[in-house]
């Protein structure tokens, strides 16, 4: 059984036994290990059959914490920290030779944040370490964020998830790095572009396996469910020849009129964003649960929160 436990101290034993845990912050469940650990960093990539070329996201807890592995701050990623942490934006610097290479997977950037969660910030003050955290699910599978996700996907391979509550943001942080001195985003996320253009203005959009080499995360396919999933832009129409189908569909704020339908979710009937993208992945792991046929769900506005929703349907879509 995996150990599920709010025991902070437990925790800090088991990562300074260079053993892997689960924790808790805002955006999603992450998969810990002590970035000076070969031994958990490698169990990191194993737990996640993640291929060694992917490199990891580094947590810490201040900015001092994060001088001791980055080597230059250029000052648009400075506004942004100031503007944005503790929270869902992860900067890609250029790196101090002593962050070990297996976490960056042999490049001379790491991928940083001081994450938004109190039990993680109290464990990372109490550490003697960064650590390094993939989102806490195997290769190509939805993000957990809730603690029984976590157990669900990795059962005693785990020696325990630091319990922190269901995730507060619910969709993976916001990824921005700098090519030749211009902030560059990589990742959608939690911070929505809008935002982020109000700090520092415009900014290139990368997010795509064709226009991200750098970005090695940025597969096509990911985020996804098992369950055959379409985003479409108007449901009742795509559905209209499936109906001896057992279908789920996946809805922004409005329930539909159809007696057909195996399961419906709306995931915010006030039409917040903001609640749709936090329980976005924990209705989708619900819904691929449900024995369905297909789950079908409906494009998101355009705009904020809704490109980083839309981004994360049409990647789970994909074959
Ligand atoms: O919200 C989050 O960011 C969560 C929580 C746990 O912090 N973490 C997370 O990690 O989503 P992960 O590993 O699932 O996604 C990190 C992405 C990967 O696509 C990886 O390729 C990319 O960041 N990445 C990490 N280091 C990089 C680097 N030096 N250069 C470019 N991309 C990098
Ligand atoms: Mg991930």
């Amino acid at each position: 059984m995996t150990r599920i436990a709010k025991d902070i101290s437990k925790a800090i034993e088991v990562l300074n036994a260079e053993d892997v845990v689960a924790i808790p912050t805002e955006t999603v469940y992450g998969l810990a290990g002590n970035i000076y650990s070969e031994k958990a960093i490698k169990k990191i990539f194993e737990l996640k059959r993640r291929p060694l070329f992917n490199p990891l996201i580094v947590h810490v807890d201040s900015i001092e914490r994060m001088e001791e592995i980055v080597s230059h701050v250029p000052d648009k990623a400075k506004r942004l920290a100031k503007a944005f942490w503790p929270g869902s934006l992860t900067l890609i610097l250029p790196k101090k030779d002593t962050v070990p290479d297996l976490v960056t997977a042999g490049k001379d950037t790491v991928a940083v944040r001081i994450p938004k969660h109190l039990v993680t910030l109290e464990l990372l003050q109490r550490l003697d370490f960064p650590l390094a955290a993939p989102s806490a699910n195997p290769f190509g599978s939805i993000s957990p964020t809730s603690p029984l996700h976590v157990e669900y996907y990795f059962g005693d391979k785990l020696s325990m998830v630091l319990d922190g509550g269901d995730c507060e943001n619910g969709i993976e942080s916001t990824i921005i790095g700098f090519e030749n001195g211009k902030p560059v985003l990589y990742r959608l996320g939690s911070i929505a572009m809008e935002d982020i253009i109000n700090v520092i203005g415009e900014i290139e959009v990368k997010n795509k396996k064709e226009n991200a080499p750098n970005a090695p995360g940025m597969l096509s396919r990911h985020y996804a469910p098992n369950t055959t999933t379409f985003l479409v832009d108007d449901v009742e129409a795509f559905i209209s020849d499936k109906l001896d189908k057992k279908i789920g569909v996946l809805l922004f704020s409005k329930k539909m009129d159809n007696p057909n339908l195996a399961h419906q979710e709306v995931l915010s009937s006030s039409g917040s964003l903001k609640e749709a993208t936090s329980k976005l992945y924990a209705t989708l792991h619900k819904m691929d649960k449900l024995d369905l046929d297909m789950i079908v769900a409906e494009r998101f506005p355009d705009k904020g929160l809704g490109k980083s929703i839309n981004d994360r349907l049409e990647r789970a879509t994909k074959k």
